[in-house]
């Protein structure tokens, strides 16, 4: 089976991390968060993938190159200007390889899931489906594609991110397909698969099935959800053939941690960085060759490649950007970002929930 994954984001609500790399390439449980979604599709029966890419593009096939590593074979379509998402499924429609009647995969490139892919691809071809899409429930829907069905699973509407949702049931990201829809898909300019493909082939009576699996399911798009993502593939919450040991945290035989310091909740403390003395991490990222100093507290954080935070600082929800210095002391919390190579004077900031 083939698949495309769609992974030309810019990944604007993770900046600064995604300033010089793209979402689906930031480290998750030590490795590319692409290759956790990979090698799940590989587990499902992907054996060839088409990346569709349009921003920082030349980063995915300097890492995965053909593919051999994920014993799969990969191939790469680049768009000169952002095409959709329904644009960049058209893009790559020459390099598929299925039959008009065959199913492809479609994946949104920051989606962690551990949904039965195989059971949806089953579902597709029972259905006979022009296009079946894996769905979800979520308590706030409004940030997503609501997406509501019948008694017989068929997709009644597709309303992308409105203020007022028709349904709390949500498009999770992940479509079969039948390869002759993707043809049909306008070409030369950008086209939504949310906004225009899927209300389209609903008003014209074309199958599309929903496939409901609520097991494990995260969009990665922001800070928070990527740093519980690193942290529950460290931990085993969700299995990926990509983390080859679970447990409390995953520190790299390079990484230097103090005897004295915790290290938890599924962080990771990666190559060449540094915990020193009485500190406590807890389900955060350490990127390689970062430092963090003595009796500090990272929480739900990224601390980007050879950052630096001095002795007795708080760095709680926040993102530190690659290259920044935190001088000793400072605070940042709640969604606090620095961009890289800022730094920051000792105790030059203290927020703090009752400010
Ligand atoms: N190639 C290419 N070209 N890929 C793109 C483009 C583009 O122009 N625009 C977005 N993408 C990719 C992103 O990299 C991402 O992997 C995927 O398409 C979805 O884009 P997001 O920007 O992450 O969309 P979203 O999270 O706001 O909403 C989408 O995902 C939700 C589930 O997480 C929609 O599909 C919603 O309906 C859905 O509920
Ligand atoms: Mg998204």
């Amino acid at each position: 089976m083939e698949a495309v994954v769609l992974v030309g984001g810019q990944g604007t609500r993770l900046r600064p991390l995604t300033l010089s790399t793209p979402k689906p390439m930031l480290p998750a449980a030590g490795v590319p968060f692409l290759t956790h979604q990979l090698a799940r599709a590989r587990a499902a029966g992907v054996t060839r993938a088409v990346l569709a890419t349009s921003y920082r593009a030349e980063v995915f096939e300097e890492h995965f190159g053909d593919g051999a590593s994920l014993a799969m074979h990969l191939d790469y379509v680049t768009e000169r200007e952002p095409m959709g998402t329904g644009g960049g499924i058209r893009n790559v429609a020459d390099r598929l390889t299925s039959a008009p009647d065959e199913p492809v995969i479609v994946l949104n490139g920051d989606i962690l899931s551990g949904h039965d892919l195989a059971a949806q691809v089953a579902a597709h071809q029972a259905a006979q489906a022009a296009v079946t899409l894996h769905l979800v429930h979520v308590a706030d829907p409004r940030a997503f594609g609501s997406v509501p069905t019948g008694a017989d699973g068929r997709v009644t509407a597709f309303v992308e991110k409105s203020p007022e949702p028709v349904s709390n049931q949500v498009n999770a990201g992940c479509y079969v397909f039948t390869r002759s829809v993707i043809d049909g898909i306008p070409t030369g300019r950008p086209v939504s698969v949310e906004r225009e493909t899927f209300p389209q082939l609903l008003a014209a009576g074309a199958v599309v099935q929903g496939f409901v699996d609520d097991a494990y399911w995260l969009d990665v798009g922001t800070p928070q959800a990527f740093v519980r993502a690193s942290a529950d593939l460290v931990r085993g919450v969700l299995a990926s053939p990509a983390v080859p040991r679970i447990g409390a945290a995953l520190i790299r035989r390079s990484a230097r941690v103090d005897a004295s310091a915790s290290v938890t909740g599924g962080s990771v403390v990666d190559a060449d960085a540094t915990v020193a003395a009485g500190a406590r991490v807890t389900s955060s990222i350490v990127m390689p060759g970062a430092s963090v100093g003595a009796g500090c507290v990272i929480e739900s954080s990224v601390v980007g490649r050879d950052a630096v935070i001095e002795a007795g600082c708080v760095v709680a929800d926040s993102i530190v950007g690659d290259g920044a210095r935190i001088g000793a002391g400072n605070e940042l919390r709640a969604g606090a970002r620095v961009w890289p190579e800022v730094t920051l004077p000792d105790r030059a900031l203290r927020f703090s929930s009752d400010v």
